[in-house]
């Protein structure tokens, strides 16, 4: 794991998920396949996202003896995939945290004007009191990324992470303008946008990958 000047930026360059984000970028792979990776990259960014969250001791009996044994701290955490390509995390990740609560976002980027269009929000009712971990595989212009934290800090919540795959420099440089205190994890920084706001030399449209709508 690497950590770029820019504090609170992780770069995820573990081997595994520098591989399959190449596989997923070639433009011949398929629908299929594309899910599949995103499955398998999401499992992986989440051991990293995850990797520092507190621990506390806990008395247990194995069949031999009682132990003092560590265990997550604290209440559930909730993975909150923005609408619709965020989804394409999820079961991965919550492979790896089974009891995670779920906040779906749905949000999309007005092709247009690149703002952000919110459509849909459902959180569980104490989310204010968790650690929300906000999904998304891209972050380009950061104007989805920024609304969904904005609605979740609206709602209360203080303890925010963002996990993508893709990030462009100027998509970091306005969240990290915008909400200071949620640090980023991605699998990697591309050079730009262009001139539709699509992250180069990216992957394209996530969600129609994911989804076989285009
Ligand atoms: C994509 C992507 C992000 C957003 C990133 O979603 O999944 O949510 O664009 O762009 P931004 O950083 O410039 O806001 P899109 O609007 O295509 O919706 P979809 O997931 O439903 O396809
Ligand atoms: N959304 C995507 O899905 N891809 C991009 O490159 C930019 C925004």
């Amino acid at each position: 794991m690497k950590e770029i000047p820019m504090e609170g930026v992780t770069v995820v360059d573990h081997p595994l998920v520098q591989h399959k984000l190449t596989l997923m970028r070639d433009k011949k792979r398929s629908t299929k396949g594309f899910r599949q990776l995103l499955n398998e990259v999401g499992r992986l960014l989440c051991y990293e996202v995850t990797r520092d969250l507190p621990l506390e001791m806990v008395e247990i009996e194995t069949p031999l003896t009682t132990m003092m044994a560590p265990r997550v701290a604290g209440k559930k955490l909730v993975l909150a995939p923005i609408l619709r390509a965020g989804e394409g995390f999820l079961e991965g990740m919550l492979d790896l945290v089974p009891s995670a609560r779920v906040a779906h976002i749905g949000i999309y980027r007005d092709p247009e004007t690149l703002k952000a269009v919110e459509y849909y929000f459902k959180a569980p009712p104490d989310v204010a009191d968790r650690l929300v971990i906000v999904l998304d595989p891209m972050l380009a212009t950061a104007n989805s990324a920024v609304a969904a934290i904005d609605h979740l800090k609206a709602r209360g919540v203080k303890d925010i992470r963002f996990v993508c795959l893709l990030a462009a420099p100027e998509g970091i440089e306005r969240l990290r303008k915008s909400h200071p205190d949620v640090a980023i994890w991605t699998a990697a920084i591309d050079s730009h946008l262009n001139e539709h706001g699509y992250i180069v030399p990216g992957l394209g449209d996530a969600g129609d990958r994911i989804y076989g709508t285009k």
